[in-house]
């Protein structure tokens, strides 16, 4: 038997028909090169997405410790929720294509400002604008766009805070920075355009103009309705603000203040 034919042996010893071929894996009809390039654009558009994910979740972060540090120094919470998302490959794409935007990734970074999301609910309008420059004077936050629809609303009565900016974004072996579409805008405006958007989408173009009249009056009533909270919480929380109990670990209890008071005017009468 030659080396060809033990080749073509059956494993289980039978020698079967020299003819059939051997189990071997199907050959992808793809060729090498082309299998590479998409590996490599596999990876590439990977690494793209993830420094958007990262970004979103640098963000979130920074949006955590203002809420937090309001939460415990002020006994107060001006966020009532925080949303983000990344788009999704397939959205990137279908943008791009909509758009006519060269598809390299450098100008994907640069043309479609929305990979990267967050939403913000604040209870107040006031917040909106507190929480906004919190944020944006961080010094490694770039403003690069804003555009105040409560200031100035669409003229469909959409109002919000909105804002892309750039954060650093460091990697193993770089640092990129990426863009990131902030919109603030207290539970009344979310409600509004929530449902606007839904109203949209149900009709697939421009509603009926009963339906258009009514969203606008809705957007007046939502802004009245914010004004009026606005001034209700303003007095409420002014009376009762010095005798809210703030109930958590982090605060030192008063025992702990004497004992450091304490401390100190020990070392101070050790050392005049
Ligand atoms: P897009 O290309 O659609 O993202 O809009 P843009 O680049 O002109 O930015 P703009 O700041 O106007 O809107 C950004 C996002 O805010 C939109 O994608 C919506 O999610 C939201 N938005 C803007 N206008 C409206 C509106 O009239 N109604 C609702 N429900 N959402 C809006
Ligand atoms: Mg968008």
């Amino acid at each position: 038997m030659s080396v060809n034919d033990a080749s073509n042996t059956n494993t289980d010893g039978t020698g079967v028909s020299s003819s059939q071929e051997p189990d071997r894996p199907a050959r992808s009809r793809v060729a090498p090169a082309l299998l590479d390039e998409v590996t490599q654009l596999r990876l590439e558009f990977t690494r793209f997405m993830l420094q958007y994910q990262f970004a979103v979740e640098e963000v979130t972060t920074k949006i955590s410790i203002l809420r937090e540090e309001f939460r415990l120094l002020h006994d107060y919470n001006p966020i009532e929720h925080v949303g983000s998302r990344v788009k999704s490959p397939e959205s990137i794409i279908g943008k791009i294509a909509r758009k006519g935007c060269d598809p390299s990734f450098e100008a994907i970074r640069e043309n479609i400002t929305d990979i990267a999301g967050i939403r913000v609910t604040c209870s107040f309008t006031s917040d909106v604008y507190r929480l906004f420059t919190m944020l944006t004077t961080q010094s490694d936050i770039t403003v690069l766009q804003v555009k105040d629809y409560i200031a100035t609303p669409k003229p469909n009565g959409y109002r919000s805070l909105h804002a892309l900016v750039e954060v650093p974004v460091f990697l193993s072996d770089s640092v990129e920075r990426v863009i990131v579409e902030l919109k603030f805008r207290t539970i009344a405006m979310n409600f509004w355009a929530s449902l606007e958007h839904k109203i949209y989408y149900k009709y697939k173009s421009t509603p009926p103009p009963g339906v258009l009249d009514s969203l606008s009056e809705a957007a007046e009533t939502a802004h009245r309705l914010d004004s009026l909270m606005e001034d209700l919480h303003r007095e409420v929380h002014a009376a009762d603000a010095t005798l809210r109990k703030r109930d958590n670990r982090l605060i030192p209890t008063d025992e702990v203040l004497e004992r450091l008071l304490s401390i100190r005017t020990d070392l101070d009468s050790q050392n005049p």
